[in-house]
This record gives structure tokens, sequence and C-alpha cells, in this order.
């Protein structure tokens, strides 16, 4: 019980900063862009011009990117998942209102717009069965997640600072294809969407930083935990209609490996990056068993470079119902 206190004691005195935080990662509503300044404007004379061009430019992209694009934008409209499971976090208190339950409600705020922008998009472009689409989300808000964090802050915490780096890699890789494909509309989406989840790991990274000075064995231990665990993504139960729990997701990944979207080398340089920016190769005082955990974790990026050299990625794209004309395969 000891050790579950310290932390509560660790996360209130984090929180007592949250306004600070608040005000340096996160941009004020009045502020900052919405899904409407990136698509046609229907209120316009001439908006259908734009939809026009919105649709010409999509059909030059091809099977493979349209499937990226839907898992990326399912992954972000399963937002309540993601919401429900940070506000269940041991330290936040969204009853009493306390300085954690309104980060995690003004991140939300932010990334409730990117699932809106992209579902706006892929409804215009006409390239996807929608309805397919809809199904997919629905069945992963049903299906939610286990990523293995517990209520442990710490744990969540390396979760999201981990997965905001990831998905601000995956939008800006899909915004540069977009781009050579001269899709000036979609290309910016995607910069603009990359540009909310970097602000957003640079808070999670920061949230673990200072954490690191509180409490820094335990803090090792819970990296440690979460990369033996694996970093699983939050679409990890991505199905199609009809299909079984999780069943769509390898192909969804494969794809984005294909495309270059999000790849086994973009998780070890995440990693990489993780371990320089909270200068794990020189956190001192540890007990013996965090010590070990701080080997390890250092070791681990050449590690699995050498198993991710010899991982082979299926080259045929698998056939999904949401690209498909009639939503059959
Ligand atoms: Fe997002
Ligand atoms: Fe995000």
């Amino acid at each position: 019980m000891a050790l579950k206190n310290i932390r509560l004691e660790v996360m209130q005195t984090v929180e007592k900063k949250i306004d600070s935080y608040i005000d340096q990662y996160l941009i004020p509503v009045e502020e900052i862009w919405q899904p409407t300044d990136l698509l046609p404007d229907f209120q316009k004379e001439n908006y259908m011009d734009e939809v026009i061009q919105l649709r010409e430019e999509a059909k030059e992209l091809g099977y493979d990117f349209w499937i990226v694009l839907v898992g990326d934008m399912v992954t972000e409209e399963a937002l309540p998942t993601y919401e429900s499971w940070l506000m269940d976090m041991e330290g936040v208190d969204q009853h009493g209102r306390n300085g954690w339950s309104k980060w995690i409600r003004h991140w939300t705020g932010e990334e409730n717009r990117h699932g809106d922008t992209l579902n706006k998009y892929l409804y215009l472009s006409g390239r996807v069965n929608m309805r397919e689409v809809e199904i997919t989300t629905q069945h992963l808000i049903n299906d939610g997640f286990e990523v293995g964090t517990g209520r442990d802050p710490y744990r969540n915490f390396i979760y999201t600072s981990f997965q905001e780096l990831a998905t601000n890699v995956s939008h800006n890789r899909v915004g540069k294809i977009a781009k050579k494909k001269g899709n000036k509309m979609l290309a910016k989406m995607c910069n603009i969407i990359a540009g909310d989840e970097m602000r957003h790991h640079l808070a999670y990274r920061e949230f673990v930083k200072t954490i690191f000075e509180y409490d820094a064995s335990e803090m090792m231990l819970a990296f440690q935990d979460m990369m033996q665990k694996k970093i699983i993504m939050p679409a990890q139960n991505l199905r199609q209609s009809g299909g079984k729990m999780a069943s769509a997701f390898d192909d969804f990944s494969n794809a984005a490996q294909r495309l270059g979207v999000y790849t086994t080398f973009d998780y070890i340089d995440i990693l990489e990056k993780l371990n320089a920016h909270w200068e794990i190769s020189k956190i001192s005082g540890l007990t013996d068993e965090a010590e070990k955990a701080r080997d390890y974790l250092l070791k681990l990026p050449s590690r699995m470079m050498r198993i991710a050299e010899r991982i082979k990625i299926p080259e045929d794209a698998n056939r999904f119902k949401w690209v498909e004309p009639n939503g059959v395969v």
C-alpha cells in the first residue's frame, strides 16, 4: 500500500502545475483550429467547387492509403474509450474536478477534432464505404482496449508519451503521401493534426520527466513494464462488420508498414527518443531492481533492431470492406 500512497502524493504534487501545463501545451478554444477551417465551406456559394476538387484529388490515392486513413480515423473516433480510461487513473478525480481531470477534459477537447476532421474528409472523398467504416468505429468503441497500464498513472503516462508521438509520426507521413499525390486539403489536415499530437506528446513526456525527479525507481520500473508488454496500438481490437474482435488489426498495421506510415523502426526510434529525453542512462540513486530495469531499457533498442530487420511484411493488400464500393470483399 505504501507504494500507492507515494504515487498519489507525486500525482498531487505534479497536479499543482496543471494550469501551467495547460497554458504551455494546449491551445485555448477560441484560438485553436476547428475541422471546418480545413474542409469545404458549405455556406459558400461555390462550395461545390471545393468538394469537386477534393474528390478529384482523392482519385490518385491507392488501396493501402485508404485502409490506413480509415484505420487512423477510426482510431481517433474511439476517443470515448481513451477518455474514460484516463479518467479512471489513480490521482484523477472527475467528480471533485481536480487538476488532472481538467487536463484530461481539455486534452479530450483537442483530440475530438481529429476524428471529426478525418471523418468529414473521408465522407466527402467518396472513396470509402462510409457505412462499413461507421460499423468499425462502433465496434471499436464497444470492444474497448486493454493496454496493460491498469489505473497506474506512471504506466499511463509512458503509454501516452509513446502513443502521442506514434500518432504524430503516422499523421505526418500520411500528409506527406497526400501532398506528393497533389492532395492539398488532406495534406494540410494531416499536418495540422500531427502538430496537435506533438504538443500532447511533449506534455506527457514532461509529466514523466517530472515524475522521474520525485520517484525515479518506480517510474523506471513502470517504463520497463510497459516496454516488456509492448506498446499496443489503441486500435488493437479493430474489426470489420461480421468479423471477430481484433481480426482487422494486422491487415491495417501491415498496410501502414507497406506505405511506411508507421513501422517497427519508428517504434524503436520513439523508444530511443524517450530514453534520450528522460536521460535514462544518467538517472542515479535507483534501487537494484530499477537499476536492472534501466539496463534493460538502454539495451532494448538494439535488441529490437536485430529482430525488426528479420520481419517480413506481406506484399499484397488484404481486401477491406471499407474500401470496396459495395462494402463486399
Ligand atoms: Fe489524435
Ligand atoms: Fe493524440
